[in-house]
């Protein structure tokens, strides 16, 4: 097992590592412990080669769906495992994105009340934002992510080969977490992310990839170490979510979670600025940062009425106001709420008059 780089995150559950490496399969060779894995089933297909050791053991092979992702298909899964010889004291592995890691983290916490899992992140949405921080969310009927825990693996293992056959769509995704990290982090993050995004784009296996995983997951690592449980300071992690949350569930889920917060993002800057909470070179700074993973879909026909009832609706709001994440600049987010007047409206529908996707 050879890792070139390892990082340590404390959690109130029991602490973790991220252990990077340039051959995963040297981790599947001799487990130290009976392993019964939880495989995404395009992953399964695409590194069918590498993944021999793994169908050899028992395993489950998981169509990556939203309704998998649910409170019905932990529960399959549970029955799967258990009649397929999953005992306590075993350890369950996932091989995946966000969708397997949902579901083998909720299966973790209450199968035999917690067992020890493992995480192999395959999207780089999952390699770069949520392999850490403790969380599964999983979906119950209509109510997308209602139900979860928190409840961390005991190591991740994080090899950005996987990354070489992911959709671009994906990719993109990926990078529009790793751009909100960075711009809530401070104004050299933001810069040290600028400085990277086009050779990490060009290139998933570059160093300047590599680099922006480690330096995402190190900034995440600084909130979460504060904040695990999302009382408080980690709600800045939401930056960009409450509009893009409305703009995902608009568009039925047809751009992907991280284009919607690249969007996102800058709806929230252009409302701070509208606030005056930034100004006009403040906002264009940081749309410079944002707009090179600009997604391609046009979001003409949006319909803006259905769009300020899903902001009303978020979960986070508490009252009548909408809470957003907003900012005072880079490295300074926090926590807001707007009611959605008719001026709020007005400056709401005018940026997306003016939006125009990418080429
Ligand atoms: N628990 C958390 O902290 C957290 C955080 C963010 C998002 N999520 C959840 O994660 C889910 C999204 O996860 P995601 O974006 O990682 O993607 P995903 O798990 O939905 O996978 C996206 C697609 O990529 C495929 N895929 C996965 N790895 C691949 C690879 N290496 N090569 C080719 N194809 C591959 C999958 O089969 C699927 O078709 C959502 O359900 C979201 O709610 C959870």
């Amino acid at each position: 097992m050879s890792t070139y780089r390892t990082l340590e995150i404390a959690s109130k559950v029991h602490d973790y590592s991220v252990f990077f490496t340039d051959d995963f399969t040297g981790f599947l060779a001799e487990p130290d412990a009976a392993e019964f894995y939880l495989v995404d089933a395009n992953v399964a297909r695409l590194y069918a080669e590498q993944l021999a050791p793994v169908f050899a053991r028992p395993h489950l092979i998981i169509e990556a769906t939203e309704a998998n992702k649910s409170i019905e298909g932990c529960t399959r899964a549970m029955y799967e495992l258990v009649e397929g010889g999953f005992k306590r004291g075993m350890r369950l592995v996932a091989i995946g994105g966000g969708i397997v890691q949902d579901i083998c983290c909720f299966c973790a916490t209450v199968i035999y009340r917690g067992v020890e899992w493992r995480f192999y992140p395959t999207t780089l949405l999952a390699q770069a934002d949520s392999c850490i921080g403790s969380k599964s969310s999983v979906n119950m009927g209509d109510y997308k992510n209602l139900v979860g825990s928190f409840y961390p693996p005991n190591d991740i293992v994080l090899d950005t080969a996987f990354l070489t056959t992911l959709a671009q769509g994906d990719i993109l995704s990926g990078l529009g977490e790793i751009i909100k990290v960075h711009l809530l982090d401070s104004p050299e993050s933001m810069e040290y992310m600028r400085e990277r995004y086009a050779a990490a784009r060009a290139d998933v296996r570059s160093d300047a990839m590599a680099e922006l995983i480690v330096s995402a997951l190190s900034i995440k690592k600084r909130v979460i170490e504060i904040d695990e449980y999302d009382r408080d300071y980690r709600n800045i992690m939401n930056y960009g979510h409450t509009f893009g949350h409305a703009i995902e569930s608009l568009t039925d889920y047809g751009m992907p979670h991280g284009q919607a917060i690249t969007i996102g993002m800058d709806l929230a800057n252009d409302l701070s600025w509208f606030l005056g909470m930034i100004d006009e070179a403040t906002y264009r700074r940081m749309r410079e940062a944002i707009e090179p993973n600009w997604p391609s879909m046009s979001l003409a026909g949006l319909d803006l009425e259905k769009l300020f009832d899903a902001l009303k609706k978020d979960k986070k709001n508490t009252d009548e106001r909408v809470a957003f994440i907003l900012t005072r600049g880079p490295g300074q987010m926090s926590r807001e709420r707007v009611a959605l007047d008719d001026a709020v409206r007005g400056r709401i529908a005018a940026w997306f008059e003016a939006y125009r996707p990418a080429e």
